[in-house]
């Protein structure tokens, strides 16, 4: 086989077999074919798109490319959940151990922040003591034991993707539907479980700002997953402000907690119970998704999701009494309140705006080596769809710094152009806009 004749056929719109596809990720992985042949290649893809079969057969073949998970020793149907890319969102800590309230075992693994963007290591690693440093074998003994663990990735999981992605990141190459499925979906097959919940954002802090595009993504990653053996069904979710109010690593821990006391934001609890159902439903624990719904509710209210939390957060050498007393977490030492300049309503919080303010602030990171601050953030106070006048209190920043020093001040600036705010009414935009299952696409 020649590279080259391999992106010709692709140049030209033809179809690569899975032998074909086989041969090319496993060469680019073990170095035999150059970057600038694959990067052909990706472009040639961007232009011609994949087939249903070949998407599918790239994705085996890059979760193939590296170590892949086995959580058949923990008894049960494991479900996980991921989402296409959010500010502030902080679901996976109320859903991990509100869903093994349920008796569904989670075993989630997951990253940390970069750029705008949060990870839920980073999050979870805000409860003093919290260790997301578990061997696959002390994952596996923590969720056939507690029912749930939040790890950090271990192994060297799907090495085609670290590869690929450094190249299509530095050749426009990103936002190929086929590309970004195969991508998604090779790191869930490769992490271990039976089925699997995604939670798919469009608007403009998303990805895919369109929504059409977003099904479309949804199809392709349904797909996969049915292709792959592993029930998967896909949410789409509004993006066009982020997800609850606190944005921060600290902050969303007790925004969780909150969550799962029954006194959390309303968005961020719908979501939850939504993905949460869908999950239940999928682990035939329930015989269908509003059933789901309903006992998740449930679990809030009796209080048996906040104990479930305190026992993982226990299980991984963490002060479990964070749960009860939320004076426990790390905070910051200076609050300033950021205050609208125009008056009407609320009609967009740009997500990835208000992510690069709290990156600024030194929530996230600029940088792989960037050093966090758990402490600081911010919490929007007013949503899309609420009415302001000049001087109402729109978002609150929790700092360390000066809170006149040029990084505060750059992060206030962000957060107020974060909000677009105009005379004419709006509704509360509709969280959730469908989902995809194989059935085929439902549209609220
Ligand atoms: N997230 C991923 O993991 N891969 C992509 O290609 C895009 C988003
Ligand atoms: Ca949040």
């Amino acid at each position: 086989m020649r590279v080259y004749d391999l992106i010709l056929k692709k140049r030209n719109g033809l179809t690569l077999s899975k032998e074909e596809i086989d041969y090319l990720i496993t060469n680019y992985v073990m170095g035999n074919i150059p970057d600038y042949q694959m990067a052909a290649l990706n472009m040639a893809i961007y232009f011609r798109g994949l087939t249903k079969e070949e998407t599918l057969n790239l994705t085996l073949a890059m979760m193939d490319s590296g170590d892949t998970v086995s959580l058949k020793d923990i008894p049960g149907i494991k479900v996980d959940k991921h989402s296409t890319g959010g500010v502030g969102d902080t679901t996976t800590l109320v859903l991990a151990p509100l869903v093994a309230a349920a008796g569904v075992p989670v075993a989630k693994m997951s990253g940390r922040g970069l750029g705008h963007t949060g990870g839920t290591l980073d999050k979870f690693e805000a409860i003093p003591g919290f260790s997301t440093d578990l061997t696959i074998n002390e994952m596996i003994q923590a969720v056939t034991h507690t029912g749930v663990a939040v790890v950090g990735q271990t192994g060297n999981l799907v090495p085609a993707d670290k590869k690929l992605y450094a190249l299509r990141d530095v050749t426009a190459t990103v936002d190929s539907l086929p590309l970004i499925a195969s991508s998604i979906m090779s790191k869930k097959l490769a992490s271990g479980a039976d089925a699997l919940v995604l939670d798919v954002k469009t608007g403009d802090g998303a990805f895919l700002k369109d929504l059409d595009e977003a099904i479309e993504l949804a199809k392709n990653m349904v797909e996969i997953g049915q292709g792959a053996g592993r029930e998967t069904v896909a949410v789409i979710t509004d993006m066009d402000q982020p997800l609850g109010k606190a944005i921060g690593n600290s902050l969303e821990i007790e925004e969780a907690i909150l969550t799962l006391r029954g006194e959390g934001p309303s968005d961020l609890e719908e979501l939850c119970l939504v993905l949460g159902g869908h999950m239940l439903y999928l682990a035939k624990a329930v015989d269908n998704v509003e059933e789901g719904m309903e006992t998740l509710r449930k679990l809030i209210h009796n209080g048996s999701g906040l104990k479930k939390l305190k026992e993982l957060i226990e299980a991984q050498k963490g002060n479990g009494n964070v749960v009860d007393d939320l004076t426990l977490l790390p905070k910051a030492t200076n609050r300033v309140s950021v205050k609208s300049t125009t008056s009407g309503y609320i009609h967009k919080i740009k997500a990835e705006s208000v992510g690069i303010g709290a990156m600024k602030l030194g929530a996230g990171r600029e940088t792989k080596d960037s050093i966090i601050d758990l402490s600081v953030g911010l919490t929007l106070e007013k949503k899309v769809g609420d009415q302001v006048e000049i001087g109402d209190e729109i978002a609150i920043i929790y700092t360390n710094d000066d809170v006149n020093s040029n990084k505060v001040q750059d992060a206030y600036k962000m957060i107020l152009e974060a909000y677009i705010i105009n005379g004419e009414r709006i509704e509360r935009p509709k969280l959730i806009k469908g989902f995809v299952d194989k059935q085929g696409v439902n549209t609220y």
